[in-house]
């Protein structure tokens, strides 16, 4: 049985737990085409699709994938694209042992009736975009929620709008016999301390699980991609990483039904190498029985990015950037990061 194969026999539940194994994670590799624009525009690259199928193929093709990277969140384009080296881009990543997944949501765009907050649409016309992108070989999706926080923020509003559509998404995604990943991201954006992004991280994973429960998700066939417990990015009180592990833990245990497999966290922010720090205090404490790891964009990219600004044709620079990122990202998913291994890098 080829890849492919093997990977449309398995259960949701032997799914998520391939894409969350202990020492992987996910690479979020699903920009937008707005959002990759930032990221281009801050490397002086153009946005042009041939720019951004060269940079996710150098990628998705790096000696890292079969070692580190469990699944791959793609964007509309970038599933349907055939690289240059001959295969598909979702045949590249299976290829490597790694699960195909795709971003399914719309965006956050404007909540009526509250002021600065945004729901996340793309529930129109969502189940026949699934049966597509099954057909193109996804067997995960995302659906990205964002909650701001403020004094009067997030309402009650964005709360329940928000995990209401998370739940319909879940749902249409599990009949299409693909794993949602549920992301409800609580911003880093303010001065807020960590015990009020505490608060609110409890409040919206409450909210969300209980509307899950309610369109009967199969949570064993579901992955969590949440923030870490963190202090907003202008708070003065800065926390340990032993801090931010030990308050993420806890109420990820006290909010997160058993049956969720995987837990894999946003960088949302954080440099790469505070992710990969944070990551591994998380998994040194974690007395759960879930799998616990990364999912970052920025947190996996940041430094090929960089390299890939210096030197577009210089595949062999942008693969030791990331297949380093990913190693660090898998050793912290079993607690074994050390400070040192970034020093060895630099070297
Ligand atoms: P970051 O890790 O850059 O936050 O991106 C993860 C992601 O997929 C956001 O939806």
């Amino acid at each position: 049985m080829c890849i492919r194969d093997r990977i449309i026999a398995m259960t949701l539940n032997e799914i998520a737990k391939k894409m969350c194994a202990k020492g992987k994670g996910i690479l979020a590799a699903d920009e937008s085409t707005g959002t990759i624009a930032k990221r281009f525009k801050s490397i002086n690259v153009e946005n042009v699709e041939k720019n951004r199928l060269n940079f996710r193929q150098t990628l998705f093709s790096s000696s890292a994938m079969k070692d580190y990277i469990g699944g791959v969140i793609l964007f509309d384009e970038t599933i349907r694209q055939k690289t240059t080296l001959g295969p598909s881009i979702p045949e590249l990543i299976s290829k490597h042992g790694a699960v195909p997944g795709i971003k399914v949501d719309k965006g956050a765009k404007p909540l009526a009736g509250s002021n600065d907050e945004t729901v996340t649409e793309g529930l129109d016309g969502l189940r026949e975009r699934l049966k597509e992108y099954y057909d193109l070989g996804a067997r995960f999706t995302k659906w990205r929620a964002v909650y701001k926080i403020s004094d009067k923020y997030p309402s009650a509003q964005s709360i329940k709008s928000n995990a209401h559509a998370l739940a319909r998404y879940s749902a249409l995604v599990q009949e299409a016999k693909m794993v949602p990943i549920v992301e409800p991201e609580v911003l880093m954006d303010g001065s807020h301390n960590i015990d009020k992004c505490y608060q609110v991280t409890t409040d919206v994973l409450n909210e969300c699980y209980n509307e899950l429960e309610i369109h009967k998700i199969d949570l064993k066939g579901t992955v969590l991609k949440p923030n870490m417990v963190i202090p907003g990015s202008e708070c003065k009180d800065k926390s340990s990483a032993e801090e931010i592990a030990k308050k993420t833990l806890d109420c990820l245990k006290k909010n997160v039904p058993v049956e969720v497999p995987g837990i894999a966290f946003l960088s949302g922010g954080q440099s790469e190498i505070e992710s990969s720090k944070n990551l591994n205090e998380i998994n040194k404490i974690n007395d759960s029985n879930f799998l616990i790891t990364f999912s970052y964009g920025r947190g996996l990219q940041a430094s090929a990015l960089k390299e890939f600004g210096k030197n577009q044709e210089n595949l062999d620079n942008i693969q030791k950037a990331f297949n380093h990122r990913a190693k660090m990202n898998g050793l912290s998913s079993k607690g074994e990061w050390l400070e040192e291994f970034e020093k060895e890098s630099a070297a």
